[in-house]
């Protein structure tokens, strides 16, 4: 037993010695490198030139830069055999043969579209995430490219920001435990192997929380809550390695992020110890000036360099104004000599020195059927059965069904926000997949509207009368993609244009209606939930939209998807969030008097009445983590091995789940917390951990969820993290609503 201790040790300390020297050659190659690079080639190397995608060719003017190393990397080339050219260049004619990354927003998928993040983030499902980005890296390594602008791990909690299309949703732990799935399937375990891809890791930081959801705008938050909600995430990505990350386009009270020092430095360098690369966003550097924040191009790249942010993206402060810092000595050598490092030790790790041409690339193959089999697993369990009055799903197919509605064949529209490389030919739409699931009579299909943002009623009669011919009618509704995504957030989040008032003209016809949302944010339905007996929120599903929904709508497959966003009622609830703090008069329903029960000329008084809106109420439409499944399920007791826990312990909960209705099924089991009493007030419940359970009909299994103590803390006003001793509530739960509470003390 000693000897295997002893050759363990010996084991552990050559593994880590040989880590060590591999890490210590790199960094000697790097070092080498700068000390033969001229001050122009090391600015070159920060870099990042954009083209447009649909260029034909390659300017002269950026040849010849390349070719005096003046360039680190280049955005938006998609034709290969351009790439080849220009790497061809950089390797054998600049100076020190240093190749370029190629970069290329591959949000969800490349060609083979996947749901949009937040659909996927549905899915509560870290194995899909994972396996989905490393099909996008591997079809985007096919097509030259080696470093996606993913994962957007903007926490967000206004779905009026068009954003949160890519969001992970508005919970920090779902959405690090995302991030880091994300970042393993496209960077794998070996950065350097063919079919990898750098991951970048954006938008830094609280991008998410801009004012009103509008897009750009301001950032004002206090030091606890930007730790506690929204950079949670961006931690855990260092954790998996994040080859990259992107600074955001917004302000942090008051200072813009591409140059934001607290950010850049203190957390990210300081505390999370990153030793990759900052790239700023689109032009965010010199929009600083935009801001407010600097003068001109020669303050802005001072201040985004001091502040360590290391690549620029199409703006050229640093081209234009770093050389001259330097020799003003207001930026010294070693420090321009650092960004080059960051930036040189991410093209070491990411092997291209040796595999500048992407070699074996023809051995990944886009649109492979396994990738499309795996678009449409991850729709299906992206989907979230919200309403199912009577079972009105899953549907036989021996009916007669009408499918209407502006999203019901609309390739482009399924595939979402940010889909550079999508094509629209590949998608099935909900009415192909239906035609061939249902016999052909037996499908009755009128559009009604040709686009979601449609105000004429030319094509009620048709629907109409589609649905007089039908037993039931499937309405495909919601936002066509540009609606969502980078600048387009939305004031009012209903259904755009005239479908509410379609829905309504349809009710008429007196058969059920199945509402099939695709969108790319939560949509306001209350005006139209009591006509519609089924919703359904599909997101934006991608290339296999159709095949997914009619399988689930069918019950050939089942629902599994859970909301990771709360979805409210009305516009005028937003911020509404299931991990609020809970105010000193916190609302509940036995005290709550609506607008409609005050008395005329009732007496000035709070009428007993806490936190809530008169006409909306305290409770949101539907609650984070809530979805529906054609099975049901019930939570046994729920044990805690112990009720005092030391700071060293891990919380561990043991509960049973039962399938208790008719067929297999998937329960997502979550863990909440409430620390109830601690120095800064603390949410009503945060996510600590959850699972998922595939259960038979009738099947019972025992299920354990461990949190380690150190887990349940927070940071302070100061950015101190601290868990506190004291009593906290634990609730296991189908979603942030329901549970019985439990109760147990940490020393
Ligand atoms: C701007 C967007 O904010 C960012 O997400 C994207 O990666 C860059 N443009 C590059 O296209």
């Amino acid at each position: 037993m000693k000897n295997r201790i002893a050759f363990l040790f010996i084991f552990f300390q050559m593994f880590t010695y040989h880590a060590f020297c591999q890490t210590d050659a790199v960094e000697n190659k790097i070092n080498a490198l700068i000390e033969k690079m001229t001050l122009e080639e090391k600015i070159g190397q920060a870099c990042l030139k954009g083209t447009s995608s649909r260029s034909k060719g390659l300017s002269d003017e950026l040849k010849e830069q390349v070719r005096k190393g003046l360039v680190g990397a280049i955005l938006n080339l998609t034709d290969t055999a351009l790439v080849l050219q220009i790497q061809k260049i950089a390797v054998e004619e600049s100076p020190n043969h240093i190749p370029l990354l190629f970069g290329r927003d591959v949000i969800h998928g490349y060609k083979t579209i996947f749901p949009i993040p937040l659909g996927l983030s549905a899915t509560w499902n870290a194995a899909i995430a994972e396996q989905t980005s490393a099909v996008a890296a591997h079809e985007s390594y096919a097509r030259c490219i080696n470093w996606t602008f993913a994962p957007m791990v903007d926490v967000c909690r206004d779905a009026r920001w068009g954003r949160i299309a890519e969001s992970p949703g508005e919970d920090p732990y779902l959405a690090s435990v995302l991030t880091k799935a994300y970042i393993k399937g496209y960077q794998g375990e070996d950065l350097s192997a063919p079919g990898n891809i750098l991951a970048c890791t954006k938008h830094f930081a609280a991008y998410g929380a801009v004012e009103g959801g509008r897009d750009y705008n301001t950032v004002n938050i206090s030091e606890s809550l930007l730790r506690n909600v929204y950079l949670p995430p961006f931690k855990a990505a260092v954790e998996a390695g994040s080859a990259t990350f992107m600074t955001s386009f917004n302000d942090v009270n008051g200072v813009p992020a591409s140059g934001n020092s607290f950010l850049l430095k203190d957390v990210l360098r300081e505390e999370w110890k990153y030793d990759g690369f900052v790239v700023s966003d689109w032009n965010s550097v010199t929009e600083m000036i935009t801001h407010g924040y600097c003068a001109d191009e020669k303050e802005v790249a001072l201040k985004a360099a001091t502040a360590g942010m290391d690549m620029e993206m199409t703006s050229q402060s640093y081209a234009h104004q770093l050389k001259v810092l330097i020799q003003e000595k207001k930026i010294t050598e070693e420090q321009l000599n650092e960004i080059v490092r960051h930036i040189l030790r991410i093209k070491f790790r990411a092997g291209v020195f040796e595999n500048p041409y992407f070699k074996e690339k023809d051995s990944f193959k886009i649109l492979d059927p396994a990738s499309l089999e795996l678009a449409k697993t991850s729709a299906v369990k992206s989907f979230v059965l919200l309403k199912n009055e009577k079972q009105i799903l899953p549907l036989s197919t021996n009916k007669t069904v009408a499918v209407i509605g502006p999203l019901a064949h609309a390739h482009k529209e399924q595939l979402g926000t940010w889909i550079f490389d999508g094509d629209k030919t590949n998608s099935i739409t909900p009415l192909t997949a239906l035609l061939q699931t249902y016999a052909t009579a037996n499908v009755k299909y009128a559009a009604g509207l040709k686009y979601s943002r449609d105000e004429s009623e030319e094509g009620f009669k048709e629907a109409l009368a589609a649905a007089k011919k039908s037993e039931v009618i499937l309405f495909f509704a919601g936002e066509e993609a540009i609606l969502s995504g980078e600048a387009h957030s939305r004031a009012d989040i209903s259904l755009p244009g005239v479908q509410e008032k379609l829905i309504q003209a349809l009710a008429k016809a007196g058969k059920p209606i199945i509402l099939v949302i695709m969108a790319g944010r939560p949509i306001t339905i209350d005006r139209i939930l009591p006509n519609v007996a089924a919703v359904v929120m599909a997101w934006h599903p991608g290339t296999m939209a159709g095949p997914a929904l009619a399988d689930v709508l069918t019950g050939k497959e089942n629902f599994s998807g859970r909301l990771t966003v709360t979805w409210p009622k009305t516009v005028g609830q937003i911020p509404i969030y299931y991990n609020h703090t809970n105010t000193g008069r916190p609302a509940d329903s036995t005290s709550f008097v609506g607008i409609k029960d005050i008395p005329v000329e009732a007496w000035q008084s709070s009428l007993g009445n806490n936190s809530h809106y008169l006409d909306a109420g305290f409770t949101p439409r539907y609650t984070f983590g809530y979805g529906m499944s054609y099975t049901s399920f019930s939570y046994g007791d729920i044990l805690l091995k112990k009720n005092t826990l030391d700071q060293s312990d891990s919380l561990k909960v043991t509960v049973t789940i039962t399938n208790t209705g008719a067929r297999t099924g998937t329960e997502t089991v979550q863990l909440y917390i409430q620390d109830v009493s601690a120095s800064i007030v603390r949410p009503v419940r945060e996510l600590k951990a959850f699972t998922q359970v595939e259960l038979k009909a009738g099947e019972s299994r025992e299920i354990q969820l461990s949190v380690p103590v150190a887990e349940l803390g927070f940071y302070t006003n100061e950015g101190k993290y601290v868990v506190e001793p004291g009593t906290f509530n634990l609730w296991v739960a189908p979603d942030a609503a329901s549970g019985a509470k439990q109760v147990f003390t940490v020393k």
